[in-house]
């Protein structure tokens, strides 16, 4: 909680008046949400594209003006969760089930902010079951395809049903152990009918913020 809260509001930090910024998703983003919505009653101005449903409601609640990614033309930076980093700030994305808007705003922005507490830094992709985003009109053939890269998957359930995303879409949780190469897999797998998205968001993060429990935060930068 502590580490979280360090990171999110030291991310912050990275933001300057009139810039437009993408707003991530979870409970790490959370933090930096709440600080932008201080800065923002103190008199910053920004606009922000959400992540999600969740943190647009967020968002709003906090006085954030909200634009929607057809109005811009591109993002000065953007702030996200991980569920998992590696040393060359490759991540494992989608805990929360928000990556296919996380992913299209991380890549429509110059400078990808990742804020994570001390448990998401790795050696290796792949403890953390990779969530995939999937058509629900043929998730069952999908998930065959899938798991033909010898993976097991589940479908994501929330309170007994499956979870929909943000999208209509649902989530297979995949593992696949230690992944060697996310990049290849990341190609590999949107290349499967039925696949939306993946959740390996690779080369694309540019600043690691890491929050610890002993109350220091670490800023990595690529
Ligand atoms: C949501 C995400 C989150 O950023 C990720 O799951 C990390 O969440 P948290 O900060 O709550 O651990 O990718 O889709």
């Amino acid at each position: 909680m502590k580490a979280k809260k360090l990171t999110g509001e030291k991310a912050a930090e990275y933001i300057e008046d009139g810039m437009v910024i993408g707003l991530g998703t979870g409970s790490t983003a959370y933090y930096a949400i709440k600080k932008v919505g201080e800065m923002v009653r103190n008199g910053l101005k920004v606009k922000a594209v959400p992540t999600s449903k969740e943190t647009a409601e967020l968002a709003a609640a906090e006085g954030i003006e909200l634009v929607e990614l057809a109005n811009v033309e591109a993002l000065d930076l953007t702030i996200d969760g991980a569920d998992e980093v590696d040393p060359d700030f490759n991540l494992i994305k989608g805990g929360g089930g928000a990556l296919l808007r996380e992913k299209i705003v991380a890549s429509a922005t110059d400078k990808l902010i990742i804020v994570v507490d001390e448990s998401k830094m790795v050696e290796n992709l792949g403890a953390f079951p990779l969530p995939v985003e999937v058509t629900p009109f043929s998730w069952q053939y999908t998930q065959r395809m899938i798991e033909k890269f010898s993976c097991s998957s589940e479908i994501r359930k929330e309170d007994g049903e499956i979870f929909v995303t943000d999208n209509d879409n649902y989530i297979l949780d995949c593992n696949f152990g230690k992944i060697e190469d996310p990049v290849k897999i990341a190609v590999e797998l949107n290349k499967l009918p039925g696949v939306v998205e993946n959740g390996i968001f690779a080369e694309m993060a540019e600043i690691v913020v890491v929050g610890y429990n002993d109350g220091h935060v670490e800023v990595l930068e690529k």
